[in-house]
């Protein structure tokens, strides 16, 4: 009579633990991730174009757009924007992984980050900026990301 109960208490323990842990992303630890881009980005309302472009409402927007950063950007990241590159949860994870792996010749000069849960939580701390961003299945094409609802 104990064991069973035993069991059944620890299976319901580790559903409980594992299961909700994965699937939210930390905006603080995000703030925390965001301090790499600091020294080139500036994101939130008092945001100055730095030695990067402004970062917010960068969900959405075509690479190499950004007007006040016009003139400043590398053509490798502008024939990237003409060719249709947008910035989505996926463009961003690609991009900020290697930056210079998914757009050889750009101006970036940011290692990368290499913790998936590193750059989901910055990706999740950036997209408070871009207000207007839409989930990604709303009107482009279905999300071919994760499984998780944009939230
Ligand atoms: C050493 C300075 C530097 C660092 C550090 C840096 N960036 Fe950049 N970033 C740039 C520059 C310069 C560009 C423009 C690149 C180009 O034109 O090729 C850029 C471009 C971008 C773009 C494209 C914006 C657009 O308008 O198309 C995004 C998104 C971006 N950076 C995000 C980040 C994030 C997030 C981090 C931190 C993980 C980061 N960057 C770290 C300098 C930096």
């Amino acid at each position: 009579m104990k064991k069973p109960l035993a069991q059944l208490a620890l299976a319901t323990m580790i559903a409980l633990t594992s299961a909700p842990a994965m699937a939210d992303a930390d905006l603080k630890k995000g703030k925390k991730v965001f301090k790499k881009c600091r020294a080139c980005h500036t994101i939130g309302e008092d945001a100055k174009t730095k030695i990067g472009p402004i970062l917010n409402n960068v969900f959405g927007a075509t690479a190499g757009t950004n007007a006040e950063f016009a003139g400043k950007y590398s053509k490798a990241m502008m024939k990237k924007g003409e060719e249709g590159l947008v910035w989505n949860e996926e463009t961003l994870n690609e991009f900020l992984k290697k930056p210079k792996k998914f757009i050889k010749k750009t101006k970036m000069a940011f290692a990368g980050i290499k913790k998936d849960g590193q750059r989901e939580n910055l990706i999740a701390f950036l997209k408070q900026y871009s207000p207007d961003a839409k989930p990604a299945e709303a009107d482009e094409k279905p999300a071919e990301t994760e499984e998780k609802p944009a939230e």
